[in-house]
């Protein structure tokens, strides 16, 4: 799981104008994490397959650090999304059961 996370966040620093803001929270028995930044958001042409391997954009590297976190967080009993901030900058958005193995 910290594989995941360092995925996203190396991301929002490589995107992140100033600011990357991280919640972490529990709701319902499940961790719920968002990884915001202040960068120019996530193009809309990856957008719709960020997590398949080697799909990237404008000053992406391999294209694979989102498709491991997804496989790392549902293998995890997780869920992850992605998308854009109302005003700027992406947001990645997971949530997993706060006790795994015992579902
Ligand atoms: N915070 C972000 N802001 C803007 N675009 C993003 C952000 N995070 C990811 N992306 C876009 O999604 C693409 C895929 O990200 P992913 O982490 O899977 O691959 P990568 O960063 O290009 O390479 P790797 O993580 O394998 O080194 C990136 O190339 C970039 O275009
Ligand atoms: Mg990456």
């Amino acid at each position: 799981m910290l594989q995941a996370l360092l995925n996203i966040v190396s991301n929002a620093t490589r995107y992140a104008s100033k600011q990357i803001r991280i919640y972490v929270g529990i709701n319902k028995e499940q961790i719920e994490i968002t990884i915001s930044d202040d960068g120019a958001g996530i193009p809309a042409d990856v957008l719709p397959y960020l997590f398949h391997r080697f799909v990237k954009g404008t000053d992406g590297d391999t294209g694979l650090g989102l498709a491991i976190s997804r496989a790392i967080v549902e293998r995890c009993g997780g869920l992850i999304s992605a998308g854009n901030g109302e005003r700027e900058g992406a947001v990645v958005s997971l949530s997993f059961p706060a006790v795994i193995g015992t579902q």
